[in-house]
């Protein structure tokens, strides 16, 4: 497809390990080079500003999903079958499938024990001088909780953070990063085979809720292997990036860590803001159906659109000093769980598990420390922490 050549190009490779671990030099550039910048490396239009994001995920008929959200074709032939690459009427079935699972009257059922988890969590780190922020604080709530939602038997869950990571990393351009990935996302999907053909899902689980719906016919058989990982891949390193990087922020402003201690009604927007300032989803792309205008720039029909998230959580003409966390300004609109149709499934779940561990910390620990280095995850979509060195201190001036 021809390239207008009145639209910015972009030349640098957004997807280098550099531009991974550092990408916000290159979404300022992005920003200021226009709405609609043409990303020479990924052969798609990069959309970087919070207003046009904002339309473009609000127009799901002109950017469709259903060609896929990834930035290469065999992820996107892989991603077949999900809620998150359809459209119209087969996205509103498949959404129907699970979302109901999901909704604030279910989750309030599930708020009490997810509350005790997230004390037994803290509790059990407390009890350490030093932690990992991800590995002792970040990781045990969503590594229990969707598994056990979805079903997902015992003997697939060793690699379930291996797999889950590397389906996000798959979706990104072609590049070393997703090449690597590819055989953990084989094993995933095989996997999920295994568990829909065996019909081997927990009872009263969400895959039985999918099977109940393939034996009525509401779905493809075929999907149900899809609309499983639908759920489960996206809602671990998502959510773990989430709580470590709130740990993260906390430990840099100590003085907003004492505003949530005070306040812990703080803590529902805290998360807003967490997940505005390092967005834990870094971009998605859709297509146009048809001639579309984006910011005022045309962009004909067929084109791949990369609608990022994370450039436009922090965009200035949107945010006041869009690079400072501050818990007290309105983060609610941040795009950091998508909007419109395909807006994330698993938010209210993912603000529970978040609002819980930070509720349970807040009751327990005076000052969050870093104790080393954070080390960031080198992945194609997900923007989380590997390792975070922390000292949580008490309120007595002890190490917890
Ligand atoms: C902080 C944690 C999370 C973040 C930042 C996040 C982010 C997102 C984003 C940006 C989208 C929109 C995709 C698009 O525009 O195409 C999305 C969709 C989705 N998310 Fe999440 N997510 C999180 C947690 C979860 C959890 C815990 C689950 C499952 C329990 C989940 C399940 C889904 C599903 C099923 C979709 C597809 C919805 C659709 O296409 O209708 N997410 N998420």
């Amino acid at each position: 497809m021809p390239v207008d050549i009145s639209i910015p190009r972009y030349h640098k490779n957004l997807y280098s390990t550099t531009a991974i671990l550092d990408p916000y030099p290159h979404y300022e550039a992005l920003r200021t080079a226009g709405p609609v910048v043409w990303l020479q490396r990924h052969r798609v239009y990069a959309i970087s500003r919070y207003a046009d994001c904002k339309a473009v995920l609000l127009d799901d008929e002109t950017f469709i999903s259903g060609k896929g959200v990834s930035l290469n074709p065999i992820a996107n032939r892989l991603g077949r079958g999900t809620t998150l690459n359809s459209d119209g009427a087969e996205h509103a079935t498949k959404r129907s499938v699970l979302a109901h699972r999901l909704t604030p009257k279910a989750l309030r059922k599930m708020t009490d024990t997810v509350e005790h988890f997230a004390e037994d969590v803290v509790d059990r780190a407390v009890k350490k001088t030093r932690v990992d922020g991800v590995g002792d604080l970040a990781t045990a709530l969503p590594l229990s909780v969707v598994p056990d939602l979805i079903g997902w038997p015992a003997d697939g869950r060793d690699e379930l953070l291996r797999w889950a990571g590397a389906t996000f990393d798959s979706m990104g351009p072609i590049n070393r990063h997703s090449v690597g990935a590819t055989k953990a996302t084989a094993e995933m999907l095989a996997f999920a085979h295994r568990v829909a053909r065996h019909r081997s899902a927990l009872d009263g689980s969400m895959s039985r809720d999918v099977f109940q719906a393939a034996d009525e016919g509401k779905i493809d058989n075929k999907s149900c292997p899809a609309l499983m990982i639908d759920y489960l891949a996206p809602s671990l390193d998502t959510t773990i990036g989430a709580i470590s990087s709130a740990l993260y922020l906390f430990s840099q402003y100590p003085e907003q860590w004492q505003a949530v201690r005070s306040d812990p009604d703080l803590i529902p927007n805290a998360v807003n803001e967490v997940v505005r300032v390092e967005s834990p989803l870094r971009a998605f792309t859709r297509t146009a159906a048809r001639d579309a205008d984006v910011g005022g720039v045309k962009i004909s029909r067929g084109s791949r659109v990369l609608v990022i998230y994370a450039s436009a959580n922090r965009d200035p003409a949107e945010w006041e000093r869009p690079d400072s966390f501050d818990i007290t300004r309105d983060a609610a609109r941040q795009l950091g769980f998508g909007s419109g149709v395909h807006g994330c499934a698993g938010q209210g779940l993912a603000r529970l598990e978040t609002t819980s561990i930070l509720r349970a910390l807040a009751g327990r620990v005076d000052r969050i420390e870093l104790a080393g280095e954070p080390k960031w995850t080198v992945n194609n979509i997900i923007h989380r922490l590997e390792h975070l060195p922390l000292e949580l201190v008490r309120a007595d001036g002890t190490a917890a």
